[in-house]
Order: C-alpha cells, then sequence, then structure tokens
C-alpha cells in the first residue's frame, strides 16, 4: 500500500517530519503566509486529488486552528480520497465538560469544527479518553507514554509519580514499561496557577523519582509535587509530560522546585521536546 500524502501545518513541521520518515515518504509541500493583519494564507503545492491525505497540526496557539482548518479544506477541495486529521496537541481539552452552569464545552465545541473535514482523527494523550466521543468520526488517541518511558529508561528510575488521580493510569503504563513501581498523589487547584497537594509519606529518599502527567502548563503541578519528593529525600526528580505548554516561567519554577529534567514530546514543539509523539500516530494510523 502507498504511503499517504503528509501535510505538516506550521505547529507540527517536527512531528509531521518524523512521521513521513516513519512510513517511508516525505513532506508534501505547503505553502502558509500570514497577512498583514495576521491572515492566514495556505496553497498545497501538490496534487492531492484521489489520495488520502494525513494532515498533522496542532491546535495551539488559537491561529494554528484556523490554519488546519485551511489545510483541511485544501485537502477537501482538491478531492482528496480520505482526510485523516492528526492533532497531536488538542488545545481546550481540559475543557472537556460544564463544571459549572453555564460554561461552555469548549473540548465539544472545537471538535465538532475540526470534524467537518475530516474522515478520521487522531489527537495524542487525550486529556480525557471521552473527549474522542466529540469528535463524531472515527477518533484514535494513542498514547505517547511507550515513547516516554523509553527516554526514562536508562535515567534509573525507581518510581513514577502521577501529580494527580487523572494521571495514574499514564504513570502506571510507564511504570510497567520501565517495571517499577508506581504512586500517585492528591492535587486540588485553586486558581489556574496555584494547586495544593496532600501531604503523602512516600518511600523516596535517595531514590530518582519520574513525575509524569499528560499536560505541563504553568508549572505548577509538577513544582508541588517535586517540593513534596525533595522534602522527603528524593534524590533526582524528572518531570516528563506528552503535552508540554511551558507557559512563561514554567521551567524555571519547576527547576527551582527540583526539578533536574524536563521533557515533552514534540506535541507541542520547543526546546524541550526531548520525544518525538510520531511512533504513537502511526500506530494510531495502522489501525485503519
Ligand atoms: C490537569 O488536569 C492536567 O493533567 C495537568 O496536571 C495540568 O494541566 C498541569 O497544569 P500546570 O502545569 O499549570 O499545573
Amino acid at each position: 500500500m502507498s504511503a499517504p500524502k503528509i501535510l505538516a501545518g506550521t505547529a507540527s513541521q517536527r512531528l509531521g517530519g518524523e512521521l513521513a520518515k516513519i512510513l517511508g515518504t516525505s513532506l508534501t509541500g505547503v505553502e502558509v503566509k500570514t497577512f498583514p493583519d495576521g491572515e492566514l494564507y495556505v496553497r498545497v503545492l501538490e496534487d492531492l486529488r484521489g489520495k488520502d491525505v494525513v494532515i498533522v497540526q496542532t491546535t495551539y496557539p488559537n491561529d494554528k486552528l484556523v490554519e488546519l482548518l485551511l489545510l483541511q479544506e485544501a485537502a477537501h477541495s482538491q478531492g482528496a480520497t480520505r482526510i485523516t486529521t492528526v492533532v497531536p496537541y488538542y488545545a481546550y481539552s481540559r475543557q472537556d465538560r460544564a463544571f459549572l452552569d453555564g460554561e461552555v464545552i469548549s473540548a465539544k465545541v472545537l471538535a465538532e469544527v475540526v470534524a467537518m473535514k475530516a474522515d478520521r482523527v487522531i489527537t495524542v494523550d487525550p486529556h480525557k479518553e471521552h473527549i474522542l466521543a466529540f469528535f463524531g468520526v472515527e477518533a484514535h488517541g494513542p498514547s505517547a507514554v511507550p515513547e516516554i518511558a523509553e527516554r526514562l529508561r536508562d535515567r534509573g528510575v525507581d518510581l513514577v509519580l502521577a501529580p494527580d488521580k487523572g494521571a495514574l493510569d499514564r504513570a502506571e503504563a510507564a511504570a510497567k514499561i520501565l517495571g517499577v513501581a508506581f504512586d500517585h498523589l492528591e492535587k486540588k487547584r485553586i486558581s489556574g496557577d496555584v494547586v495544593e497537594m496532600k501531604p503523602k509519606t512516600l518511600s523516596v529518599r535517595g531514590k530518582t523519582v519520574a513525575i509524569v502527567d499528560d499536560i505541563i502548563s504553568t508549572g505548577g503541578t509538577i513544582a508541588t509535587a517535586a517540593t513534596q519528593l525533595k522534602v522527603q529525600g528524593a534524590d533526582r526528580v524528572i518531570a516528563a509530560c506528552t503535552h508540554g505548554l511551558f507557559l512563561s516561567g514554567a521551567e524555571q519554577r519547576m527547576r527551582n522546585a527540583g526539578c533536574d529534567e524536563v521533557f515533552a514530546t514534540d506535541s507541542i514543539e520547543g526546546g524541550l521536546s526531548g520525544v518525538s509523539a510520531a511512533a504513537a500516530v502511526a500506530r494510531a494510523l495502522r489501525i485503519g
């Protein structure tokens, strides 16, 4: 079977390139320009008629979503036979339910928009599994935890820690791959960048602990967990996540709290993207 045409938007050039390598092809040419008023222009430089097309684009920050919609339209209007939309990091996923009366379920709204011109959607480590149903088309949420665990393999990790219950499955999966123990903390979010964690006695004196989460945003969650670990005598603390937003000051905040190493995947491309999520995407592409 021939490789699909892979279009990578400007948010996912690195991951798109890695995916193309895995599938034995190269990226399809795309021109993206920004007009002086900030509006985007997209042109696909190859014929997509009758082709199986995979579009790779993280939807963060907001204008990357617009670019994705334009890429999808290009593939659709040119007559692609199938459009698979890969959203490595699906922004707005944390508003996955109405926590308060009157709140908008942003994750659902954007899923419906993305699914308008997609036959299939793939998004890596979705914040919650039920988000996949919001797309209303075939949707897969492969995990990059195996890739994260591989990167941790030679670090001498003794314990994988989930900073909250929501991250427990991922921490458990990483711990199983590494053949080590796992545990979790209890987190309460006070505000956007302040969290509280119940003190918990962990047997970490002199040990190396990897904290694994899906998203690092302000770094507050990891910093609070790392502080507990260092106070209890952990020797090394490594923070790892799939989606590294790393908002301004986040890395320093985590390092100040005692993190010796911080890394994420390239679902959001940046200086701390130490692992590629391309293999996880490739696993999902092979499903159908
Ligand atoms: C929350 O449910 C997520 O899994 C992360 O723990 C959270 O988004 C991390 O945010 P921050 O880095 O701002 O604490």
